[in-house]
C-alpha cells in the first residue's frame, strides 16, 4: 500500500508516548526469551570486600554506614557518560558497578548487618524495559538479578526502594570517608595483585604508545598525527585491557611537557624534544597505576635534555630510597627535593643557598617543581585523600602501602629566569612502589629510569623514521 492509499491518516502532531499506549505496552511485555546474566567481579573480589567491610565495621562500631555508588556523570544535556562506582563503594563491594546502588551497614551488638540495595533490572514486562532510556534493558542491555548478586557477594541484596528513606538521605558522611581513607592506606594481598596487574597493563600500554611514535611524529611524506594520537592509543589500550584510564592521560611534547596536567594533547609530537607520558590503566577492579616516563622520540636526548633527565633521575632514586617501613610519608618528598635544590644551585639557577631554598620560608627551587613528589595509589589515583595532606605527611610508612614517587623539573618556554636552552623542557619520572618489610618493591620497574635505558627502550619499541 502506498502512502497515498492509506485509509487511516496519521493522527496528531507528535508521535504517541509509547508507555501510554496500552496495546503497545501489552505487546512489548511478552515474547522475550529469558536471559540470565551472571554478575562478574574479578577473582577474589567478594572475599576481599568482605574483609574490607569487616575492618570498617571494627573501626566504627555502633555507627550506621551508608555508602552510595553514585551516578554516571551526565553531559551534553541528557547524555549519561560511563558509570564508575565511587571508590569507597568499590572498596567495600569488590567493584560492583551498578549505578544508583547503596551499601548500608547497620550496627548490631557484634558488628554490622550489611545490605546492598540495587535498582532491580527493568526486565521485559516492567514499564521501564522500553520506556527508561537510562536503565531499561532494551536501551542498556540486560543485567544480573538481585539474587545472582546476593549469591556472588554473600550479603543481603534488596531493591533500592526498600531502603529506609532516613538512611538514603545520609549520603555525605565526611567522617566515614576519612575512616575509609585511613583503612585503605594499607593494601591487602588481593589489592596488591590488582595494582600489580594495573601496572603491568600500563607498562604494556607504554610500549603500545611507543610503537605509534612514527605515526605521531610523521615524516617527510606524511604529517604526524600528534599528541592526541598517542593519548588515544593509550586510552584504547585502557578500555581494552582494563576499565579505562585511571586519570586523564597526559601526553606532552616539547613546550607542553612542563605543563603538569597537559591533558589537552592537541599539539604535534616533535621528534627532537622530550615527550612526557603520564599514563595509568585502571583495571577492572578499579585499582589504577600512575606511571610517567619522558622519552626522546628520536631515540636520543640532546646534551641539555640529558642533563635535566639525569638530575630528575638522581632525585627519583633519592626519593625511592627513602621509601621504607618506619619512614615518614614526607621523607621521600624531602629526599628528592634536596637533590633537586642542590642540582639547581649547581647550575646557578638558585639565587639563594640550598639551605635557604629548602627552608620552609624559602622554597625558591619549587618554581620548577610546584607539585608534590608523590601520593598514595589505589582505587583512586590520588588515593586516601579524605585524610588531609598535612596528616598524610605525618603518616609512618607500613608494609602494604602503595605510593608513587614522581619528581620532575618543569622549565616553561615562557620562563625568562632560566637560560634559553632550558626553556620548554619538562621531565618527570614516576614509579609505583609497594612498601615491603625490607624496603620497597618498585612495581613499575619494567620501564627504565636512566637516560640511556629510556633511550634504548624508546628505540626498541618504536621504529623511528627520523
Ligand atoms: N597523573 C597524576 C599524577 O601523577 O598524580
Ligand atoms: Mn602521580
Ligand atoms: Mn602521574
Amino acid at each position: 500500500m502506498s502512502l497515498t492509499e492509506r485509509t487511516v491518516p496519521y493522527q496528531g502532531t507528535q508521535p504517541p508516548r509509547l508507555a501510554r499506549v496500552p496495546a503497545f505496552v501489552e505487546a512489548m511485555g511478552r515474547g522475550w526469551a529469558d536471559v540470565a546474566v551472571v554478575p562478574e567481579l574479578v577473582p577474589g573480589a567478594p572475599q576481599a570486600a568482605a574483609e574490607h567491610r569487616r575492618r570498617l565495621s571494627e573501626a566504627v562500631p555502633g555507627r550506621t554506614l551508608v555508602v552510595p555508588a553514585g551516578r554516571a556523570p551526565v553531559r551534553a544535556n541528557d547524555t549519561a557518560y560511563d558509570f564508575r562506582p565511587s571508590s569507597d563503594f568499590a572498596w567495600l563491594t569488590g567493584g560492583v558497578a551498578v549505578e544508583g546502588a547503596v551499601l548500608v551497614m547497620v550496627p548490631t551488638g557484634r558488628g554490622h548487618d550489611t545490605t546492598l540495595h540495587l535498582p532491580p533490572p527493568w526486565r521485559p514486562g516492567t514499564p521501564g524495559f522500553f520506556a527508561d532510556a537510562a536503565s531499561g534493558e532494551l536501551w542498556v542491555g540486560p543485567s544480573p538479578s538481585l539474587t545472582a548478586w546476593e549469591e556472588l557477594l554473600g550479603v543481603a541484596v534488596r531493591p533500592l526502594d526498600e531502603i529506609d528513606p532516613a538512611l538514603a538521605a545520609a549520603g555525605d558522611d565526611a567522617e566515614l570517608a576519612r575512616r575509609c581513607s585511613e583503612l585503605r592506606m594499607v593494601k591487602d594481598e588481593w589489592e596488591v595483585t590488582q595494582l600489580r596487574e594495573a601496572v603491568d597493563a600500563t607498562v604494556a600500554g607504554f610500549a603500545a604508545v611507543a610503537a605509534e611514535l612514527p605515526t605521531a611524529v610523521g615524516g617527510p611524506d606524511r604529517p604526524g598525527l600528534g599528541e592526541r594520537w598517542l593519548q588515544g592509543t593509550f586510552d584504547r589500550h585502557c578500555r581494552t585491557f582494563g576499565n579505562q584510564p585511571g586519570y586523564a592521560t597526559i601526553v606532552g611534547s616539547g613546550p607542553h611537557a612542563p605543563t603538569l596536567h597537559w591533558v589537552r594533547c592537541d599539539g604535534p609530537v616533535l621528534p627532537d624534544a622530550p615527550l612526557l607520558l603520564d599514563m595509568g590503566v585502571e583495571g577492572r577492579s578499579f585499582y589504577t597505576a600512575d606511571v610517567t616516563r619522558t622519552v626522546p622520540p628520536s631515540g636520543r636526548f640532546d646534551p641539555v635534555q640529558r642533563r635535566v633527565h639525569d638530575l630528575v633521575e638522581r632525585a627519583h632514586r633519592a626519593g625511592m630510597d627513602a621509601v621504607r617501613p618506619g619512614a615518614r610519608f614526607s621523607d621521600f618528598h624531602f629526599a628528592a627535593m634536596e637533590v633537586v635544590a642542590t642540582g639547581l644551585h649547581d647550575w646557578g639557577l638558585l639565587e639563594v643557598s640550598v639551605d635557604e631554598a629548602l627552608s620552609p620560608q624559602g622554597q625558591q627551587h619549587r618554581r620548577w617543581l610546584v607539585c608534590g613528589i608523590g601520593h598514595h595509589l589505589g582505587v583512586d589515583v590520588h588515593d586516601c585523600s579524605a585524610v588531609e595532606a598535612g596528616d598524610q605527611h605525618a603518616v609512618t610508612l607500613q608494609p602494604g602501602m602503595v605510593l608513587t614517587v614522581e619528581p620532575g623539573l618543569y622549565f616553561h618556554a615562557t620562563d625568562l629566569t632560566v637560560p634559553p636552552e632550558l626553556r620548554g623542557i619538562g621531565v618527570r619520572l614516576e614509579d609505583d612502589l609497594l612498601v615491603t618489610p625490607g624496603g620497597a618493591d618498585v612495581l613499575s620497574d619494567a620501564l627504565p629510569i636512566d637516560a640511556e635505558g629510556v633511550e634504548r627502550w624508546t628505540r626498541t619499541h618504536s621504529t623511528p623514521s627520523m
